[in-house]
């Protein structure tokens, strides 16, 4: 079992080991309790713990009898509706053979489906939920029709505080033995922000990779290929002293090293939310900037011209 993703070794099996919100916890423990769930859906942004509570709520239902009891679909799956339906259909015809009285279909990401799929998922719930529960999940909850919404409880999912990342990160570097200097540890934290499936990816990654040796930021930065926070935080230093034609060359040099734009923008805004003192305004304005170039980035112009042209901008500011 040595190479077991990390994601799923790590990932919470019960209510007790979840981070993060007590609320989603006792609502969770209260249908454990009663043995029971209306139709739900989990909303939130990647890896804030949906799939985990769906799986955690099947485990307590059926034990480790998930087969024949939770049925996991993805939704944007290119096979599409038809096969979700005929799918449920085949899950849901065998009446269902445990004591709670109900199977569960945990389809991920509904919000990929179109309007018309999800009106015909919305027929599915009502076809089949005298024993079978629906367990929605999406990022954006805007993207599902309102009848949906209106035959289901919603859960909303929120990233765990900095704090209880930190505490994860520790117990794993313990548990697996890592050797990794505090900077590396920042970077990581800092680099894939609030998505902890990103931070334990790096983390497993970083670890094999660094061969016992000791995990350092040049390292992390590497494998997540990321611009690092400290060469971003250059460059906007470079760009707020007016030195533009260094800060011309840098950004030049970042995009012959193979950094993406994307990801180099992502660098910058992170900078000027660490660049210590910043008034509100300046920083509102840069970030403005920022945004009307990544704009014109991902409509299709040059992204060479563009991101040189952002940092003159920036720089005038
Ligand atoms: N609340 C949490 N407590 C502890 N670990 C968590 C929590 N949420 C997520 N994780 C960790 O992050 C990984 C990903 O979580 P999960 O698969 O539940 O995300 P998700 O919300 O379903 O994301 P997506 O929208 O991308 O499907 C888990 O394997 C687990 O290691
Ligand atoms: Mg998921």
């Amino acid at each position: 079992m040595s190479n077991i993703p990390w994601i799923e070794k790590y990932r919470p099996k019960t209510v007790d080991e979840l981070l993060g919100s007590e609320s989603i916890k006792e609502l969770i423990n209260g249908f454990i309790r009663r043995k029971d769930i209306p139709h739900l859906l989990f909303a939130g942004p990647p890896s804030t713990g949906k799939t985990t509570t769906a799986l955690i709520l099947a485990r307590a239902f059926y034990n480790d009898k998930l087969s024949g009891n939770f049925l996991e679909l993805n939704a944007s799956d290119e096979r599409g509706i038809d096969t979700i339906r005929e799918k449920v259909k085949e899950f849901a015809k065998l009446l269902p053979d445990n004591e709670v009285g109900f199977k569960i279909v945990f389809l991920d990401e509904a919000d990929a489906l179109t309007t018309d799929a999800q009106q015909a998922l919305r027929r599915m719930m009502e076809l089949y939920s005298k024993y079978t529960r629906f367990i929605l999940s999406c990022n954006y909850i805007n993207r599902i029709i309102p009848p949906i919404q209106s035959r289901v409880a919603v859960i909303r999912f929120a990233p765990l505080p900095i704090d209880q990342i930190e505490k994860l990160v520790d117990r794993i570097i313990q548990t697996e033995k890592i050797s990794i200097t505090e900077n590396a540890k920042r970077s990581l934290i800092e680099i894939a922000r609030e998505d902890l499936r990103k931070i334990i990816t790096i983390l497993q990654s970083a670890h094999y990779a660094s061969n016992g040796k000791i995990i350092d930021e040049n390292l992390i930065e590497k494998i997540s290929g990321k611009v690092g926070i400290e060469r971003a935080k250059e460059l906007l230093s470079l760009i707020l002293a007016k030195k533009r034609t260094e800060a011309r060359e840098r950004m030049i040099s970042l995009l012959e090293e193979g950094n993406d734009p994307e990801e180099i923008i992502q660098g910058l805004l992170r900078a000027i939310d660490l660049y210590p003192n910043m008034d509100e305004t300046r920083r509102a304005n840069l970030t403005r900037i920022i945004s009307e170039y990544h704009y014109r980035i991902t409509i299709g112009t040059n992204p060479y011209i563009q991101l040189v042209a952002m940092i003159i901008e920036m720089s005038y500011l």
